[in-house]
């Protein structure tokens, strides 16, 4: 499928499938170098499933085999500027105690998802816990977390695709892309 053709005009490609393939492959393969046995991976939903998706592929593709749990996050709402809130919103089903944990997130921004995750996993009893994310927007941390693997940096603007919406639309874009006119 060609990505530009199936574009709106209304979108401006970030990142492209194929730049998105190419860092997930390089990141699995530090996942794997960790060693981290018994691996769990938590992904942070809505925003993160279709990065968590491929994401699992690759690990598979490096010989790793983890179970996959789902939470459901949210301190954005309707809005495009963070509340400062985290909410459960549907939380996993599986047990982390003693395990190594990999949190899955689409975008690192003021780091309250992903630092609210990590907290509520450590207070479960996890052995180890890594971060992972997409989108890294250092601009924007108010809270001090670093992502332990990292696609991308992003510049500080609103992106969807890729399984991050805006409204609810978007997700299904198969690039990370910036609404350029609405
Ligand atoms: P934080 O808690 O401020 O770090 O926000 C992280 C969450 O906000 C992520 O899990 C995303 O779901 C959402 N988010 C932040 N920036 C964007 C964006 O540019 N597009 C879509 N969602 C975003
Ligand atoms: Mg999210």
């Amino acid at each position: 499928m060609d990505t530009q053709a199936s574009t709106s005009p209304e979108l401006e490609v970030i990142f492209t499938p194929e730049a998105i393939a190419q860092r997930l492959g390089e990141m699995a393969r530090e996942v794997a170098d960790a060693r981290l046995d018994n691996l769990m991976v938590a992904a942070i939903l809505k925003g993160s499933f279709v990065f968590a998706a491929d994401l699992i592929r690759a690990l598979h593709g490096v010989g790793l085999a983890p179970e996959v749990d789902f939470m459901t996050l949210s301190s954005y709402r309707k809005a495009r500027a963070s509340s400062g809130q985290v909410s459960i919103l549907r939380d996993m089903d599986l047990d982390v105690r003693g395990r190594n944990v990999l949190i899955v997130d689409d975008v690192l921004d003021s780091g309250r998802t992903l630092a609210f995750a990590k907290d509520l996993i450590a207070a479960r009893g996890a052995r180890a816990i890594k971060t992972c994310v997409l989108l890294d927007k250092r601009s924007k941390r108010a809270v001090h977390i670093e992502p332990d693997y990292c696609a991308f940096e992003c510049p500080d603007i609103f992106v969807v695709g890729y399984g991050m919406d805006v409204a609810h639309r978007y997700r299904e874009l198969p690039f990370v892309g910036r609404v350029v006119h609405e």
